[in-house]
Order: C-alpha cells, then sequence, then structure tokens
C-alpha cells in the first residue's frame, strides 16, 4: 500500500463552542483554539478536526449550516480560521473540518428560496412531499423525535431526518450534488487537510416514501429502515469520491452508522468511499435502541465481542477510526465504569483499551483528563435539541419526571459539551466569564494544567499513549490483530503484530487480578505499578514481546 500522510494521523476533536473563549462572551472560539494549539502538540497529535464551525443559528450547535462559505460569527471570522490553519500548520497539526451534507439550517438561502416558492429552483434541493389524509406523506419518526414531516406554508411537506430546522437535501438532484462539490474543493483551497463527515448514511432516501410499522407510543417509525444506508446510496458516495475528495487527495473519515460489515469493502477498502469510518457498535453499546433510557445492561464480554468483531471485519479491508468519546456521547468513565470503579488507572486502562486498536485513533476534548459527566439537577439545565426530546420520549414510554431526567442526565450529548477544564481558576481557565454550559464542578483536580504537572496524571498518561502510537505508527495502523485471554472474565486483551515486532495489550476490569505467565517481555506502559505475575483489577498493561 502506498503511504499517505493520514496513516499516521492521530485526531484530536475540539468542540469549537467549549474549548477555549478567547474575547469573554462565555464561548469557545477560533482565536481560543488557535492559542491553545502548543497544548495540542505537547500532548502529541498531529490532526485537528473542528465540530462545525460554519454560519449558523445554532440549533443543533452548527449541523445546521446556513452557510458553507461563511464562519459563525460567535467563532470569529474566515481569517480567524484562516490563521488557525496556518498556525497549526506551524505546530505540525493538520486541519479537518465537519461536513453537513445530509441537511442544511431552515436558514439557509436554499431554502429560504425553496419555501418562497414551490417553482425555485432550490425548491428540488429539498424533500417536499404532499401530505396524505389531512397528515403528513407517512408516519416517519425523526432521529430527534416527532414526525420527520414539517408543512411548509403552501401546504406541501418537507422531510426532515434530524431536528425540524434541519431539513434533508435531496441528493437525488444533480445541481445540489453539484453545488456541495464546488463547496468542498473551496474548503481544500483554504488549506484543510480533509473532513469529518456528518450523518452521511441518510442521504438515500427510499424514493417510494411508503409507511413503516409503529414502533412506539407515537404511532410513528423510526427513519432508519426507510433512510439509513438505503440501495443506491453508493453511485451518490462514489461520485462524491470522484467529483471532490480524491482529485484533491482529501483524508475523509465519516459518521457512517449502519454500514455492514460487508459493505466495508465499497467504504473503506481500496478506492473506498473514505479513507476511514466510525465504528459504533462498542461506543453505543450501552443502549438497546435510539431511546436514551433504553440501557442495554452491557457487560465487558459484549464489550469484548463487538471490539473484537469489529477489529475482524476490517482485517485485510481497511482501516478503521477508534474512538472513546465524541460530541454526541456521554463521558466514557460514566458509560464503561460503574461508580466505584471510576479510579486513574480504570479510566486510563479504558484508554489503553481503545488506544491501540487498528487505524487511525480519535481523542476528544477533556477525555484525556478523565472528564466525567456533568451533575445535572434540572431538565431546563440542557443546551441540546435532543436532551428535551429524549426527556418527551421518556416520559411517552411511561418513565415518571425523575426517571426521565436521570436517564437523560446520564446519555445528554451535553456532558462531552461542558467546556474544557484548563485551570483551577475562574470557570476553569475557560472564559473570564460565565459560559454557555456550566463547568464541571470537579475542576480544581481535573484540569489540564494540573495534570501536565504530574507524571501520574491522566494527561501523562495519554501523551505516554500517544508517543507510543507514534513510535510504533506502522504497527497500530496496520499490523495483525489477534485476540489474547478470551476465557478471562471482564478482561479485553489483544495482540497488535507485524514484522515479528510483537504488542499485547492486557485490560483488566474485573475484580480480581488477571495472572499472567508472560514469555521474555518489556513493559511499555501501565497505569499503576503491576506486579510481573499479575495485572491488577482495573488496571492495564502493554508489553513488547522479547
Ligand atoms: C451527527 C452529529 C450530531 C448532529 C447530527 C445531525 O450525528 O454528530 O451532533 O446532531 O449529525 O447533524
Ligand atoms: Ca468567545
Amino acid at each position: 500500500m502506498q503511504k499517505l500522510w493520514w496513516h499516521d494521523a492521530i485526531v484530536y476533536q475540539v468542540y469549537p463552542r467549549s474549548f477555549q473563549d478567547s474575547n469573554g462572551d462565555g464561548i469557545g472560539d477560533l482565536p481560543g483554539i488557535t492559542a491553545r494549539l502548543s497544548y495540542l502538540q505537547a500532548l502529541g497529535i498531529n490532526t485537528l478536526w473542528l465540530c462545525p464551525t460554519f454560519a449558523s443559528p445554532m440549533v443543533d450547535n452548527g449541523y445546521d449550516i446556513s452557510d458553507y462559505y461563511a464562519v459563525n460569527p460567535e467563532f470569529g471570522t474566515l481569517e480567524d480560521l484562516r490563521a488557525l490553519i496556518a498556525q497549526a500548520q506551524a505546530h505540525g497539526i493538520r486541519v479537518l473540518l465537519d461536513l453537513v451534507l445530509n441537511h442544511t439550517s431552515d436558514q439557509h438561502a436554499w431554502f429560504q428560496s425553496a419555501l418562497e416558492s414551490p417553482s425555485s429552483p432550490y425548491r428540488d434541493f429539498y424533500i417536499f412531499r404532499d401530505g396524505v389524509d389531512g397528515g403528513p406523506p407517512n408516519n416517519w419518526r425523526s432521529n430527534f423525535g416527532g414526525s420527520a414531516w414539517v408543512q411548509a406554508p403552501d401546504g406541501q411537506y418537507y422531510l426532515h431526518v434530524f431536528a425540524r430546522e434541519q431539513p434533508d437535501l435531496n441528493w437525488e438532484n444533480p445541481a445540489m450534488r453539484s453545488a456541495l462539490y464546488e463547496m468542498i474543493h473551496w474548503w481544500m483551497d483554504q488549506g484543510v487537510a480533509g473532513f469529518r463527515i456528518d450523518a452521511i448514511c441518510f442521504i438515500k432516501k427510499d424514493q417510494s416514501f411508503r409507511d413503516l410499522p409503529p414502533d412506539g407510543p407515537d404511532g410513528l417509525a423510526d427513519v432508519a429502515p426507510r433512510c439509513l444506508v438505503q440501495p443506491g446510496i453508493e453511485d451518490f458516495l462514489a461520485e462524491m469520491r470522484d467529483a471532490a475528495f480524491a482529485p484533491r487527495q482529501a483524508f475523509t473519515v465519516a459518521e457512517a452508522n449502519g454500514v455492514l460489515p460487508e459493505q466495508l469493502q465499497n467504504f473503506i477498502g481500496e478506492n473506498g468511499f473514505f479513507s476511514t469510518i466510525f465504528d459504533f457498535t462498542y461506543t453505543d453499546i450501552d443502549l438497546k435502541s435510539g431511546n436514551w433510557f433504553d440501557a442495554s445492561g452491557f457487560t465487558w464480554r459484549d464489550m469484548r465481542d463487538a471490539i473484537f468483531a469489529n477489529q475482524a471485519s476490517l482485517q485485510g479491508v481497511g482501516h478503521g477510526a477508534p474512538y472513546l468519546e465524541n460530541h454526541d456521547q456521554m463521558r466514557s468513565p460514566n458509560k464503561y465504569l460503574k461508580p466505584h470503579q471510576r479510579t486513574d488507572s480504570a479510566i486510563k486502562a479504558l484508554g489503553m483499551l481503545y488506544f491501540f486498536l487498528q487505524g487511525i485513533p480519535f481523542v476528544y476534548q477533556g477525555q484525556e483528563l478523565g472528564m466525567g459527566n456533568h451533575p445535572w439537577q434540572s431538565i431546563d439545565d440542557f443546551d441540546d435539541v435532543s436532551s428535551r426530546a429524549q426527556y418527551e420520549a421518556a416520559l411517552a414510554y411511561g418513565l415518571s419526571e425523575a426517571e426521565a431526567l436521570a436517564a437523560i442526565a446520564h446519555r445528554a450529548r451535553d456532558n462531552a459539551r461542558t467546556p474544557m477544564l484548563w485551570t483551577d481558576a475562574a470557570h476553569a481557565g475557560f472564559s473570564t466569564d460565565t459560559p454557555w454550559l456550566p463547568v464541571h464542578p470537579g475542576f480544581p483536580r481535573i484540569n489540564a494544567e494540573a495534570q501536565q504537572q504530574s507524571d501520574a496524571s491522566i494527561w501523562a498518561f495519554y501523551r505516554n499513549m500517544l508517543r507510543i502510537r507514534r513510535e510504533h505508527s506502522r504497527l497500530f495502523f496496520d499490523g495483525a490483530f489477534l485476540p489474547l485471554c478470551e476465557d478471562a472474565k471482564d478482561v479485553i486483551a489483544y495482540e497488535r503484530a507485524l514484522d515479528g515486532t510483537r504488542i499485547c495489550v492486557y485490560c483488566n476490569f474485573s475484580d480480581a487480578p488477571l495472572r499472567t505467565d508472560l514469555p521474555p517481555h518489556t513493559v511499555l506502559l501501565s497505569t499503576c505499578p503491576q506486579t510481573a505475575e499479575a495485572i491488577a483489577p482495573l488496571s492495564a498493561m502493554m508489553v513488547r514481546m522479547r
């Protein structure tokens, strides 16, 4: 395989609203990110993914774009973004933007024109249909709850797979597709290295627009069976690859849920649609359905099966994008560890668990500090559009208000969106004024400044993981993946091997020591002091075989 720059990528994800405020308005911004590039360099990353920075009314915090060519003024200007890209380059860091191609904001000029007149050339950039029997065209439920259709003033309905303020683009329209490709080229001209691509598996809709059997108390049905990875999506994705990404050698990581193992070859194989895609199987393992209150009660065995199956499906096919957290997830210590298990050692072990899997690893802001979920008190404390919808759904399913709040507080995306914890000063050094979301009360101990000064911190552990990953970048990117210790309960262990080098990772999430009988080896990294014969409970160790 030809070596490309992104084969060595280690990506750090920034949520611009919550990373660093530079002008005291309580909202993170682009100059704030630029000011923190040295921090990212010290951690050892080489690629930065910015969640959407485009003009947006921020109903879904930037995933509702009103102008693809403009920067959201609350984040700064296009000049600020260019400065960030240039400064990042000087720090050895490439920048990825977040491309939202399934939908726009309802404030986008295309949609405004489409609404204004059914004969507008932009009407067909979206999906308008006549209603049926005085109601919407069908019974599809949007991902954020409620009908997926909204009636326009002229009587027709438009489709939105996410919030009502996020009308879906009509990918059947070639002029619409060309407009998107042109925009992608323009951003490549601004110096970005590639893109994270949002919700891409929703772009193809079943053109029959038929009803589905209702699957909830609202009488509606999840859109996924008619809108997720539908037959024919391959044609759109191949066209986009050829028209937009391939000519610019753009790195692309797609949020591609619903892709089956047998489809991986098309998506990320040789000449695939994308460089890589995220795997959802182990990050959504805590959920039984799309409802946040629907806990799966997963075990470490389930977790191991999901990870191992994913790794097996990638072998000889393409490269994965392992991650533990992102802006749509709760914090990982709360998801994977029981309250009494949330020790620094266990949190480091979670890091080790995923960080050395095959592909390109992603780290989400604050994960390297071991940030936890926020202690939410009331449903009114949430900002995210999907929190209230999930709360209403929980009530509709018969949960009490207290139960619904507990479920939402646990799973809320806002847990990942509270401000980055920089120091033990006011507002955790994020801003000089009250931030848009509350600061996690753990900041006096859990903050970047304190952790950078301690060799025993979670931050220092992450820096070491990144260093080891860089030192053996080919092995971790491309090497074989072999399961280990499959009989041990609550243990996930694996070997990575390439050209005679063998590195083994042992993560012990049980409450008993893991007896090992290792051949001669060198310890590369360990979450706490281990003896030669056993790995302590809630800890992990990584060794190189001699
Ligand atoms: C993706 C984003 C999420 C957003 C949704 C709609 O899942 O990660 O934050 O709400 O798409 O754009
Ligand atoms: Ca600001």
